[in-house]
């Protein structure tokens, strides 16, 4: 059976840049890998929008996120987490692991948070060292607004914005140095189209302040050491070399493209699909949706899992399902990785005919012709 990924993570890779990754493996503290390296901490700040450090750990997206609590938090000191979904659970469940004080702005699922909310918060708790936030919360859909979580967080000499940016940093534009982003984080297997495994961090200087003072346990995420190690272009422990080497790539890549080019095409892929859904009869989940994904809503006495299986098991098709409550309620379709309006077009067949097998009553060829008329209308 001819197999889609288009999930929100792992992705689907070029197979180009899979080939590339497929050459012997080079040893890390070589002359070779270190001038691969020298050109990744360049391309990285360039997909950054930023001038600050760019670490890389080997790690899923996880470890980059347990890296900013651990390395820029004490034990006892405070944290302000935005909570509207699984990753801003995760914020506050990594305060607990590191004895952080948390307070948790709560979002209802599928909404961004309302940034006078974080102002009040930083009023009522002036000594929260950190704000920790997702860009795109993966489980609902939902953009949260860093770039004025940016601004109300800047006028805070004592406070850095950690910025869980693995489902949006090279989906939208997200202006890391311009909009005052201290801390973002990314992952590979997501718009970086790669397999799992690397986390990227970039650190300001006002974060570094706080990663020089802070006092938690960590060894292998040590900030410190991956800062000097990186500016001798190597890491501090045994490089993730064919992934790293897979990054170079896909940066190269991005680059000859153009950043505008690359949020464009997900702007179109999501565009076309959002088109679709609407088409069908069906509503979107998020209300502050992203061009990351789009986020259905399964009908009305239909179980979203069975949309998913559907797909997977009889069509070849592998897209997500709903996270924790919303697991039978929504399903999930990715607009990043190594994907083409061709293959939206493709997903929006699909759903359309397991609709039908399970009883709800979709035109078939309703959402298609929908994304075919975007698509022809909003050419890149
Ligand atoms: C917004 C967000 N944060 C964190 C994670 C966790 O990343 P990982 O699964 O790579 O550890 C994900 C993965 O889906 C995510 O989408």
């Amino acid at each position: 059976m001819k197999r889609y990924l288009i999930a929100p993570g792992p992705v689907a890779v070029d197979p180009h840049v899979m080939a590339v990754m497929s050459q012997p493996v080079m040893h890390h503290r070589s002359p070779q890998f270190s001038k691969i390296l020298s050109q990744v901490r360049k391309d990285l700040k360039y997909l950054y929008q930023t001038n600050n450090d760019c670490l890389i750990f080997a790690s899923s997206g996880t470890g980059g996120m347990e890296a900013c609590v651990s390395n820029l938090l004490s034990p006892g000191d405070k944290a302000i987490c935005i909570v509207g979904g699984k990753f801003g659970e995760r914020w506050a469940e990594m305060c607990d692991a590191f004895g952080v004080e948390h307070v948790d702005i709560n979002v209802e699922w599928g909404h961004a948070v309302d940034p006078a909310q974080v102002a009040d918060a930083l009023d009522e708790h002036p000594d929260a060292k950190a704000v920790f936030v997702q860009a795109h919360e993966t489980s609902t859909g939902a953009m949260h607004p860093v770039e004025e979580l940016g601004k109300i967080v800047g006028q805070r000499d004592g406070t850095v914005l950690v910025v869980d940016a693995i489902s949006a940093l090279g989906v939208y534009d997200m202006k890391v140095d311009e909009w005052g982003l201290d801390v973002v984080v990314t992952g590979s297997q997501k718009s970086l189209s790669l397999p799992p495994g690397l986390a990227v961090v970039s650190v300001s200087d006002k974060a570094w302040k706080f990663a020089e003072k802070a006092k938690n346990s960590h060894y292998y995420f040590n900030f410190l050491k991956e800062r000097k190690a990186m500016a001798k272009d190597t890491t501090a422990y045994t490089s993730a070399v064919s992934l790293i080497i897979g990054l170079a790539e896909v940066l190269k890549q991005i680059r000859e493209r153009g950043l505008e080019n690359l949020f464009a095409h997900h702007r179109l892929l999501s565009g076309g699909t959002k088109a679709a859904v609407e088409a069908m009869g069906l509503e979107q989940f998020s209300k502050a949706p992203s061009d990351a994904l789009t986020i259905i809503k399964a009908p009305e006495g239909i179980n979203g899992q069975d949309i998913v299986k559907i797909l997977r098991e009889d069509y070849g098709i592998t897209i997500a399902g709903g996270q924790a409550h919303l697991k039978g309620k929504v399903f999930r379709i990715a607009h990043y990785g190594y994907l083409s309006q061709w293959d939206m077009i493709i997903v929006i067949a699909a759903i359309e005919r397991a609709l039908n097998e399970l009883g709800f009553k979709v035109e078939l060829g309703s959402g298609v012709a929908a994304a075919q008329r975007y698509f022809a209308e909003h050419k890149i």
